[in-house]
């Protein structure tokens, strides 16, 4: 397995980061995961614009252009040889002693692992956090509220913010439907990119608080996230959403996205 670190191709066990990089040691960074589709990065230039986006509100400077990720993108899913990969890529203020304000030498990685098949047909239970994550539209690695949702039991855990709403989950985000129409909220979340194109694809669309205490009301509840698509939710805290079975509007809105039934992962030779 190769990774690319500051333009280089090297073997991922041999890729050395400073033990004084920002990224490391403050969790200064920002990042994006985006996943392939038969060898093509997917919405990949919504990402780019997300990470310059994340990277101007903490001042970490992204030193390469759209064409020039793309191109590195490329060059290691060809090596590392997976239709479906899931690409990361995180830019780290670099080594730069205590000083937050400028950013001399950002750190560029980008990793493109295989993407594990997401079994759509089953749905997933989830559980509930009460915590909300600062900053929560830009996508860092200071990932504290995510980790202490993440030892929550289920496959995903709901995040909800002081006045009782669901704001997103700790890796995706949340969608509840009713009569028809798809609720998504609006603030205090990650605006997602797979959020973006369910909206832009779908016209029953509403951009609305999700309280808490509603959860079990709605007809149906997806997640929706760049490596899993659309995530059917079939439990919240042990009760179940549509009596335990995956929604016929969800089940339209896996069908929207390119890969929402994809079966094959297949490694590639594409070296
Ligand atoms: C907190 C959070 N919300 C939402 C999402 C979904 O975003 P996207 O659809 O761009 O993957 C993610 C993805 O990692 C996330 O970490």
């Amino acid at each position: 397995m190769h990774v690319i670190l500051n333009k280089k191709l090297v073997l991922a066990r041999k890729a050395v980061i400073s033990i004084s990089d920002h990224g490391f040691k403050f969790g200064d960074a920002i990042y994006e995961t985006i996943r392939t589709l038969d060898g093509k990065q997917w919405l990949l230039s919504e990402h780019l614009k997300r990470l310059r986006a994340s990277a101007k509100v903490v001042g970490i400077r992204v030193p390469y252009t759209n064409a020039e990720f793309s191109r590195l993108i490329e060059r290691l899913i060809k090596k590392n040889g997976y239709a479906e990969s899931r690409v990361r890529i995180t830019v780290t203020r670099g080594n730069n002693g205590f000083d937050f304000l400028t950013c001399k030498k950002p750190l560029v990685l980008i990793e493109a692992t295989k993407l594990p098949r997401f079994k759509q047909s089953e749905g997933i239970s989830v559980s509930v956090f009460h915590v909300e994550r600062p900053a929560a539209g830009i996508k860092s690695t200071s990932m504290l509220p995510s980790i202490l949702a993440r030892r929550n039991p289920g496959e995903e855990t709901l995040l909800v913010d002081r006045y009782g709403n669901i704001t997103e989950g700790s890796f995706s985000n949340i969608f509840a439907v009713k009569g028809g129409t798809i609720i998504t909220p609006k603030e205090g979340m990650l605006e997602g990119t797979t959020r973006n194109f369910v909206l832009k694809k779908y016209n029953k669309t509403k951009e609305a608080s999700i309280p808490l205490k509603n959860i079990h009301k709605y007809d149906e509840i997806f997640l929706t996230s760049s490596t899993k698509g659309v995530i059917p939710v079939i439990k919240v805290d042990g009760k179940p959403i549509n009596n335990g079975k995956i929604g016929e509007l969800t089940k339209q809105i896996i069908k929207l996205l390119p890969y929402g039934t994809k079966k094959s992962h297949k490694k590639v030779k594409i070296r």
